[in-house]
């Protein structure tokens, strides 16, 4: 119980920052709070389950998410669904309230291993997906920039190469956020 909980909040926290449509400071539960809720939540069952269910749809806009986390396998979707709020539907990236860079037509995607390690561990504005998305799915994404929003690479990901680019620690973005 206490595992999907926080699996649920985490998916709910990294939505929201994925989306960035809403402020995680009024979003996210402190740990203390969260810690409390889950005590109370505990006694009534089930039941426990539907406001972090409700906080992750409403994120996720009804998107793949679920108890066991956001599950697409498909490369574009998981682009759509986390990466275009920054870098834009097309790739073309923005300027706005930071500096995101355009994905498309992008020489640094030429090989995976910078796009994996961004993607897995963050680096400075962009977030770490790196506890969110499995080797597979991370797979799928960098093999769906590398041959799409204008980019023609030969796609050289590998389930081998992302587990290599994860930390022995995995960075969890809740702890980041709140550091
Ligand atoms: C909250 C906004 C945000 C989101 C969401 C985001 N990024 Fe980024 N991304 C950035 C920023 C900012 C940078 C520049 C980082 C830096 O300054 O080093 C960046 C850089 C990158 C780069 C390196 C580009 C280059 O040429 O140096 C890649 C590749 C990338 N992002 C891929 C992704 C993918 C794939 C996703 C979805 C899983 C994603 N990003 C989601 C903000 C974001």
């Amino acid at each position: 119980m206490n595992t999907l909980i926080i699996t649920a909040m985490t998916v709910a926290a990294i939505s929201a920052s994925a989306a960035f449509a809403q402020s995680s400071a009024d979003q996210t539960p402190t740990d203390q709070g969260a810690g409390s809720e889950t005590l109370q939540r505990d006694e009534s069952g089930d039941a426990a389950m539907q406001p972090e269910e409700t906080a992750v749809t409403a994120a996720a806009e009804g998107e793949q998410f679920g108890q066991g986390g956001y599950t697409s396998t498909d490369g574009e979707d998981i682009y759509q669904t986390l990466c275009a709020g920054c870098h834009m539907p097309d790739g073309g990236g923005a300027i706005g309230a930071g500096a995101y860079p355009a994905l498309a037509g992008n020489p640094n995607l030429e090989y995976s291993g910078y796009a994996v390690s961004l993607i897995v561990n963050g680096q400075k504005a962009m977030p770490a997906f790196g506890t969110f998305l499995d080797d597979e799915q991370i797979v799928a994404l960098t093999t769906y920039l590398q041959t799409n929003l204008g980019n023609d690479y030969t796609p050289d990901a590998t389930i081998e190469s992302v587990a290599d680019a994860r930390p022995a620690e995995p960075v969890d973005p809740n702890t980041a956020e709140h550091e």
